[in-house]
């Protein structure tokens, strides 16, 4: 009988997020006190020294160099990580997120259609993946004019669609295996942002995810995720123009792009110009992809939120609030998070590249 060594046995109540990026791989460890989420710890490992290349920029790594860079991490002293209750997010490009349009036959039968009628929208064999669904909630206006189009026909309902490949799932069971991880979920990052920035946001809003290769655009209305896009420029095209432009190495121009981001350099060099042909391009991308979804929709965008590393750029949020004509908030995961006083303006810069590890912890807290 182990009945005392239960009373001893202490609950676990710290759980981990973890986000591997293309650059580098963020954990973030919460802890829950009574409806609190408390912050323990936190940190991030550059991904570029494991794959030849210099931090910031993007790699492409082996399974097994993957899991080594999650064990160094678990293992930084200065980082403390005391738990392996953790969940992970699933990067965005390895999913595919699409609506289609079901009659509505209840949740039972829908339950065993959609997964056949999914079979007409994925490009690849449906034992090749896994899939998710959900219903997408009409808004009133939506469901007047439905029902005032659809009198006399059977009503349909729009289905969320998500599916995974399933050789990212094994990918990701092996790293959780590799690190003795004890992983409660994985997740796609766009639901842990999402989760991390957006809670109780009902109007349409878009996400807009600056890392280091690409950048992801989502658009949200009423808390569920409708449209995606992703633009093959992010940070890193900053940084290599910067190096270009000064003629200096990429390491150089990291630390630059960093200290001095949209201001002057030391030596009186003002990189404004720089960052924001880079920055420009990526915004015109973004503001075709916003003004789709307000002509199909037929309603305004209302708020655009920033996340990730490259939007912790120096002046970033006041460039993107030029280019846009919608309200641009610079996401702050830890807002909902109990934290140090003394780390407050640390976490306003860090903050949006944390977005989906803490996204994530926020999931596994609630599930422990
Ligand atoms: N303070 C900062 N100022 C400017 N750029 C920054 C700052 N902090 C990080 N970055 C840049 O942000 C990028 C990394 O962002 P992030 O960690 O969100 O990307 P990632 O998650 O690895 O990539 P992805 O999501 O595309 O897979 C890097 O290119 C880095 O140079
Ligand atoms: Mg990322």
């Amino acid at each position: 009988m182990n009945f005392i060594s239960d009373i001893f046995k202490k609950k676990t109540t710290s759980a981990l997020g973890i986000d591997i990026g293309s650059s580098s791989i963020k954990v973030v460890q919460l802890q829950k006190k009574g409806n609190k989420a408390v912050l323990e710890t936190y940190g991030e490992l550059s991904l570029g020294p494991y794959g030849g290349v210099s931090v910031g920029q993007s790699t492409n790594l082996t399974t097994d160099k993957i899991a080594q860079a999650v064990n160094d991490l678990l293992n930084e002293k200065e980082v403390a990580i005391t738990t392996k209750v953790c969940g992970l997010a699933i990067p965005f490009k390895a999913s595919l997120l699409l609506t289609m349009e079901m009659p509505d036959i209840g949740q039972k039968e829908l339950a065993s259609m959609v997964p056949i009628e999914a079979r007409k929208y994925i490009p690849v064999p449906i034992s090749d993946v896994t899939i998710d669904w959900s219903i997408i909630p009409k808004s009133k206006v939506e469901e007047s004019v439905s029902q005032e189009e659809n009198k006399g026909k059977i009503k349909t309902l729009d289905i969320l669609l998500v599916a995974i490949h399933n050789n990212i799932i094994n990918q990701y069971k092996e790293i959780v295996s590799k690190t003795q991880l004890d992983a409660k979920f994985f997740e796609i990052e766009i639901f842990s942002s999402m989760r991390a920035i957006l809670e109780g946001v009902q109007w349409p809003v878009m996400i807009f995810d600056m890392g280091a290769s690409t950048t992801k655009l989502y658009t949200v209305d009423r808390g569920v995720i409708e449209h995606s896009h992703t633009i093959n420029k992010g940070s890193q095209d900053i940084t290599l123009n910067i190096a270009r432009i000064l003629n200096i190495p990429v390491e150089e121009a990291e630390v630059l792009k960093r200290s001095v981001g949209m201001g002057k350099t030391a030596d009186g060099v003002d990189l404004s110009e720089t960052v924001s042909v880079v920055a420009d391009s990526i915004f015109t991308e973004a503001n075709r992809f916003l003004f789709d979804f307000q002509k199909k929709k037929n309603q305004n965008m209302k708020s655009i939120f920033l996340t990730g590393g490259g939007s912790a750029l120096r002046g970033f949020r006041d460039l993107a609030a030029k280019n846009f004509k919608v309200e641009v908030i610079s996401g702050n995961p830890f807002e909902k998070v109990e934290t140090p006083a003394f780390l407050e303006n640390i976490l306003k810069v860090t903050g949006p590249e944390f977005t989906v590890a803490v996204g994530v912890a926020l999931r596994c807290l609630q599930e422990i």
